[in-house]
This record gives structure tokens, sequence and C-alpha cells, in this order.
């Protein structure tokens, strides 16, 4: 005797292929008519909150499974909390200041993220924050392939939920001097509850150095190459999270004077932190290495030959060492200049950059002129 089995599937099967086009008809009109209401006021019912909470947190946690956490030191803090404070507080507020109104009015809502992160690993935290979440108004990183930039965020996100106010807040204002602003400069100035547009939250002052050694030293750098690194962010030439939004902000006629005052600002030379074989990066600066076909590296970067060609000498070496590899990663590639510094990245090894980049780090302008001068 055979199983009624197949007999009823056979009679079933037809009706039941019939309920998932039926379905997207359905879904379809129910779209069409106009029937659900997508304002921001109308809020998610709490069985639709949990279902997307449940599938944002499975979709994070699957795709940041990849993601290996490096060493991240505390020289990433301050540059994490400067950029947190210029382009991620406006939605999510920080420690001290509240999330604006506006932006706590979203659906879903930007969360306070000295409480939220802690929910986060800080590989989660990694990937958040560089790539965004789609159909909530949480933006990607903003420079394109600058997944390196991104754990100096990372590192201070992954701090912020035990951070104090006066901590976050001096991280943030970094070299700008915060001044509580008299009535008349509220009404003409606004208020800015931190100088969030300048340029000395990162960079170095007649008095400071840079906030941290990720962030270049600019004071003495060739006005030519400044002016040229403004318009490439400004343009999207060069890739920077850190640097599109700022040079963005800007105005094309306040670019150069911008380049004149760092070009001529007398900055305090940072004593170097970075560890390399300095006699080996001293014979690539002023001999190259035949080898390997790399020239060195003064026949370009001996100022004043050439003022498009940026000064090495007294820049610090963590951010020698992060452009090099990111030049060998196929990065900063899409200019003539960028191109021919390219060729010569891409034949050092990972040992020769880090050598090169400590003796950089290692000498003043003036000793890196005379050192070639007296060279064989
Ligand atoms: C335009 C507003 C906006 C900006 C700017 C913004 N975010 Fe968000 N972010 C959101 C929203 C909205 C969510 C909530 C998404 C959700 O709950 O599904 C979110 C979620 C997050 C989360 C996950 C938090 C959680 O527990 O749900 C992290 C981490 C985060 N953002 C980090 C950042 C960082 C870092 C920056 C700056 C680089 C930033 N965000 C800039 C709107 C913003
Ligand atoms: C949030 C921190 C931050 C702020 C604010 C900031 N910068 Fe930068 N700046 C950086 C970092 C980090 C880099 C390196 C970016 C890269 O990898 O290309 C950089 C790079 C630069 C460079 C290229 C230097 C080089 O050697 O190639 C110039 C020029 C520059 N900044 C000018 C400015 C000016 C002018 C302002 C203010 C209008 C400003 N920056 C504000 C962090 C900042
Ligand atoms: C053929 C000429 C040439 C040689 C040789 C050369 N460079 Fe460069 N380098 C350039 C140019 C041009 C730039 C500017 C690239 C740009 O604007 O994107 C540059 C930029 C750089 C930068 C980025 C600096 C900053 O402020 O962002 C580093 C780091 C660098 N070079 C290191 C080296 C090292 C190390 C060597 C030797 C091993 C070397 N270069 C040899 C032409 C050269």
């Amino acid at each position: 005797m055979s199983s009624p089995w197949p007999r009823r599937l056979r009679r079933w099967l037809p009706w039941a292929l019939l309920v998932p086009p039926a379905g997207i008809i359905v879904a379809v009109l129910v779209a069409w008519s106009g029937a659900i209401n997508i304002a921001a006021t109308a809020g998610h019912p709490a069985w639709l909150e949990s279902f997307l909470a449940l599938a944002m947190r499975s979709s994070v946690r699957a795709h940041s499974s990849a993601v290996k956490v490096p060493p991240l030191d505390t020289d990433l803090l301050p540059l994490g909390a400067a950029h947190f404070h210029g382009s991620c507080a406006i939605c999510h507020g920080a420690p001290g200041q509240p999330v604006n109104p506006t932006f706590a009015h979203m659906l879903p809502h930007p969360p306070p993220l000295q409480e939220h992160a802690s929910r986060w690993r800080t590989g989660e935290l990694y990937w958040l924050a560089f790539h965004g979440l789609q159909y909530t108004g949480m933006p990607a990183w903003s420079g394109a392939g600058r997944g390196d930039e991104v754990w100096a965020v990372a590192a201070l996100l992954r701090e912020l939920p035990s951070m104090d106010v006066s901590t976050y807040q001096a991280y943030a204002a970094g070299n700008a001097t915060l001044e509580t602003p008299e009535p008349h400069q509220l009404v003409q100035d606004g208020t800015p509850i931190f100088p969030t547009a300048t340029c000395d939250r990162c960079h170095g002052t007649a008095e400071a150095t840079a906030v941290s050694p990720y962030v270049p030293r600019l004071g003495g750098q060739s006005r030519a190459y400044l002016l040229r690194a403004l318009r490439e962010y400004r343009v999207d030439q060069r890739q920077s999270g850190f640097m599109e939004p700022v040079a963005a902000a800007l105005q094309e006629e306040n670019l150069a004077g911008l380049a004149d005052y760092y070009a001529a600002l007398a900055e305090p030379r940072q004593p170097s932190t970075f560890a390399g074989d300095l006699q080996m990066g001293r014979t690539l600066a002023l001999a190259g290495d035949a080898q390997r076909d790399v020239p060195p590296c003064l026949s370009c970067h001996g100022e004043p030959k050439r003022a498009d060609v940026p000064r090495l000498a007294g820049q610090s070496g963590q951010y020698l060492e992060q452009q090099l590899l990111l030049w060998q990663a196929g990065g900063r590639g899409q200019t003539s200049h960028g191109r021919l510094m390219a060729r010569v990245a891409q034949r050092l090894s990972i040992t020769q950059i880090k050598a090169v980049s400590a003796y950089f780090a290692s000498i003043s302008a003036e000793d890196g002129l005379a050192q070639m001068e007296s060279a064989p």
C-alpha cells in the first residue's frame, strides 16, 4: 500500500507555490496604497524594534568577525576625540554635551556612545565607524580606503564609557583654547561649545606640538606642498576621513592664507618616540638602495631644491610610516605627485620603512640639509 503523502503533496504543491508570489503582490499593494506610516514621529511597534535590533546586532557581529584588532596605543586618543567632536558629536552628543534635539528626533535615534559603546567589542566599534549603517543616518567613514585611520576612533569609543568629562573635553579641544565667549560674541558668532572648526584641535601651534604623533607636523612645511595638500583633500583626490571634512568646510580663497601661515610657523620639535634602525635609515636617505632601485630620499626631499615635495626631516615617525604603508597598499596614488612617490614606497621593505621613518623623525630640517651636503 502506497503512503498517502505523495498524493497529498501533489494536491497542495501548486497552491503552496502560489504563496510567495501572492505575498509579494500583497506587500507591493500595501506599499503602493500608502498605508505604511514612515513618519519618524510614528515610531516603531515594539516587535519591529526588537526585530531590527536583533538583525543589526547579528549583522554587525557577522561582518566584523574578520576584523583583527591591533595594539591600540594611547597616542590615538587625542586624535580620535578631536575627530569625534568635529564629526560625530553633532548626532551622538559627547561626555558633557547632550544629543542635540534635532538629531535626537531621528529614527532610529543616535544613541549617546559614552553609554552604548560598552555594548560592542572593539572590532565591532571599528566596523561600525568604518562602514556606517544603512537606512539609519549613520554615515560610513568619509576617507575612502582609509581603514587605517578608523583605529583612532575605535580606540576612543572603547575608552569613552569610562572617560570623565574633563579628560574628554581636554582631548577634544586639543591645542585650541576654550574660553567662555562673551555675550556679544555669542550673539554674533553663535555658540561653539568647542571650537570645532579650528586646526588647533589637532595640529601644532607656536607653543605646542601636534596633539598626537599620528597628526603631521605642518610648521615650516613647504608652502606649495601645504596648498596642494589642502586642495587635494577638498576635491577628494587625497583620501582622509580626518582632513576631508575639514578641508571641504574651507573656502578656496582661504587655502593660500592657511598655507602661508603654517609655512611660516615655528612649531616646537616633538622628541621622536619612533623605533627603527637609524643607520639603515640614514643610508636610504642619503644613498638610497641600488639593489631595490630606490633613489636617495633626499634627492627629491632635500628642501629647498623642490618646493612641491614635502619636507620629511623633523616629521613624526608614526605619520611617515603610515603614509609609506598607505602607498604600499595602493592608496594616495590619484595625483601625479602621489604616483611618483608610490613607485619609491612600493620598493621599500617593512624594515626599511621603519628605519627611514625613525631616521627622518630623529633629525631636524637643518641637520637633513647639512648631512646631504656632506654625503659622499
Ligand atoms: C547624522 C547623524 C550621525 C552621525 C554624524 C554619526 N552617527 Fe553614529 N549613528 C547614528 C544613528 C542614527 C545610529 C543608530 C543606528 C541604530 O540604532 O540602528 C548610529 C549608531 C552608531 C553606533 C552604534 C551604537 C549602538 O549601540 O547602536 C556607533 C558605534 C556609532 N554610531 C558611531 C559613530 C561615530 C564614531 C561617528 C563619527 C565618525 C558617528 N557615529 C556619526 C547617526 C549618526
Ligand atoms: C581632527 C583633527 C584635524 C583637524 C581639526 C585638522 N587636521 Fe589637518 N591633518 C590631520 C591628520 C590626521 C592628517 C593626516 C591625514 C592623512 O593621512 O592624509 C592631517 C593632514 C593635514 C595636511 C597635510 C600634511 C602633509 O604633510 O601632507 C594639511 C596641509 C593639513 N592637515 C592642514 C589642516 C588645516 C589647515 C586645518 C584647519 C583648517 C586642519 N588641518 C585641521 C588632522 C586634523
Ligand atoms: C622621485 C622623487 C622622490 C623620491 C626619490 C622620494 N620621494 Fe617621497 N615624495 C615625493 C613626492 C613628489 C611626494 C609628494 C606626494 C604627494 O603630494 O602626494 C613625496 C611624499 C613623501 C611622503 C609623504 C610626506 C607627507 O608629508 O605626507 C613621505 C613619507 C615620503 N615621500 C618618503 C620618502 C622616502 C622615505 C624616500 C626615500 C626612500 C622618498 N620619499 C623618496 C617624491 C620623492
